[in-house]
C-alpha cells in the first residue's frame, strides 16, 4: 500500500511520476534516526565472549564499525571473522586490561584500526569468587583493575574526544551485586558498585556535551564467566526460577538494550542503570 503524500514537498521520479516514500521507507528512516549506528565506531572490551560478544554483534549489525578488545587471540579472531562474514566492519585488538600499563597500551591500540570511538562498551570483567575471609589484596587489585579501573581510564581517554565531536556513548556492564549481595559477591560486588558510581560521575562530568554514560545490569547469564556455577544444574534451575521470565539470561538478550543506549535516540538518558535480568531484581 502506498503511503499518503507527506506534507513536505513531494519529490518527482525521473519519469515525472510522484516519488512518494512508502510507509516502510518512512518507518525505516524513522527507526534509523533513533537506532542506526551507521557511521559510528565502537570499542567493546570483552567483545570476544559472552555478553560482550552479544553486544559487539548487535552494535556491528546495527551499523557500527566495531573493535573487539580482549586477551585471547583465538576467540577475538573467531568473533571478528563471524562479524565480517555477516557483512559487518570489525577488527580485533589483543591486550590485557589487568594492569595500568596494559589499559593505557590497549586504549591507544584500540583506536588504530578505525580511529577514535563514538561508543565504548566496558564488558571485560572477572569474578574469581574466593570465600570472603580468604580474599587477598592481590584478588582485590586484580578485580578492581579489570572491572573498575579499566572502565574509568578508557572512558576518560575516549570521552574527551567524544565531547569535542559532540557525540559519545559510555556503556558499562555492572551486576546484581552492585545492588544486593548475590552468589558470593566478595570483591566482585564492590567492583560493580564502583562501576555504577563511576557511571554517575561520568554522566555528571560529560552532561551537556553529547556524551552519555549508562549501565546495563545483567541477572544470571549463561556465559563462560560462571561456567563453574553452571556445573550445578539445581543451582542454575533455582536462579532461573527467581526471574519473572522463568529462565536465565543469554548474551543475545543484551542486543536491543545496547543498540538503544548506543544510538542517537537515547541522547536524553544518562546516569541510568537498565536491568536486563528477566525480572530477577524485582524480588
Ligand atoms: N555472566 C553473568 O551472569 C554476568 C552477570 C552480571 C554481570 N556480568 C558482567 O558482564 C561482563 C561480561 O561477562 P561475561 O559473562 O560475558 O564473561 P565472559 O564470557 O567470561 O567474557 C569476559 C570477557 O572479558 C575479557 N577479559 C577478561 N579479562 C580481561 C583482561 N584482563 N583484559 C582484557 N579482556 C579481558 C575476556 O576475554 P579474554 O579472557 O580472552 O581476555 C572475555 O572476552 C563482565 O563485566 C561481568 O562482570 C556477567
Amino acid at each position: 500500500m502506498r503511503a499518503p503524500i507527506p506534507p513536505s514537498s513531494p519529490a518527482f521520479a525521473g519519469d515525472g511520476r510522484l516519488d512518494t516514500p512508502t510507509t516502510e521507507e518512512i518507518m525505516n528512516d524513522y527507526l534509523a534516526d533513533l537506532f542506526s549506528l551507521d557511521g559510528r565506531t565502537a570499542v567493546v572490551t570483552g567483545g570476544s565472549s559472552g555478553i560482550g560478544r552479544g553486544i559487539a554483534t548487535a552494535l556491528a549489525r546495527a551499523g557500527a564499525t566495531t573493535v573487539i578488545v580482549a586477551r585471547g587471540e583465538e576467540r577475538i579472531a573467531r568473533t571478528v571473522a563471524d562479524l565480517q562474514d555477516a557483512g559487518c566492519r570489525a577488527a580485533g585488538v589483543v591486550g590485557d586490561l589487568g594492569s595500568r600499563d596494559g589499559i593505557r597500551t590497549l586504549a591507544e591500540a584500540a583506536v588504530e584500526p578505525f580511529g577514535e570511538p563514538d561508543i565504548l562498551v566496558n564488558s571485560a570483567g572477572i569474578n574469581i569468587r574466593p570465600p570472603f575471609a580468604e580474599i587477598t589484596e592481590d584478588d582485590w587489585d586484580a578485580t578492581m583493575t579489570v572491572n573498575a579501573l579499566a572502565p574509568f581510564l578508557l572512558g576518560q581517554r575516549y570521552a574527551t574526544g567524544m565531547a569535542e565531536r559532540g557525540y559519545g556513548r559510555l556503556i558499562h556492564i555492572s551486576s546484581q551485586q552492585a545492588h544486593r549481595a548475590f552468589v558470593s559477591s566478595g570483591v566482585y560486588g564492590a567492583s560493580k558498585g564502583a562501576v555504577e558510581s563511576l557511571m554517575r560521575s561520568e554522566a555528571e562530568a560529560w552532561g551537556g556535551s553529547g556524551v552519555t554514560s549508562n549501565t546495563l545490569v545483567p541477572g544470571f547469564v549463561l556465559t563462560p564467566l560462571n561456567a563453574r556455577l553452571q556445573e550445578d544444574p539445581a543451582q542454575i534451575a533455582a536462579l532461573a526460577e527467581r526471574t519473572m521470565i522463568g529462565r536465565n539470561g543469554l548474551p543475545e538478550d543484551f542486543a536491543a538494550a545496547a543498540v538503544f543506549l548506543a544510538g542517537a535516540g537515547s541522547a536524553y538518558i544518562t546516569g541510568h542503570s537498565l536491568f536486563v535480568d528477566g525480572g530477577l531484581s524485582v524480588h
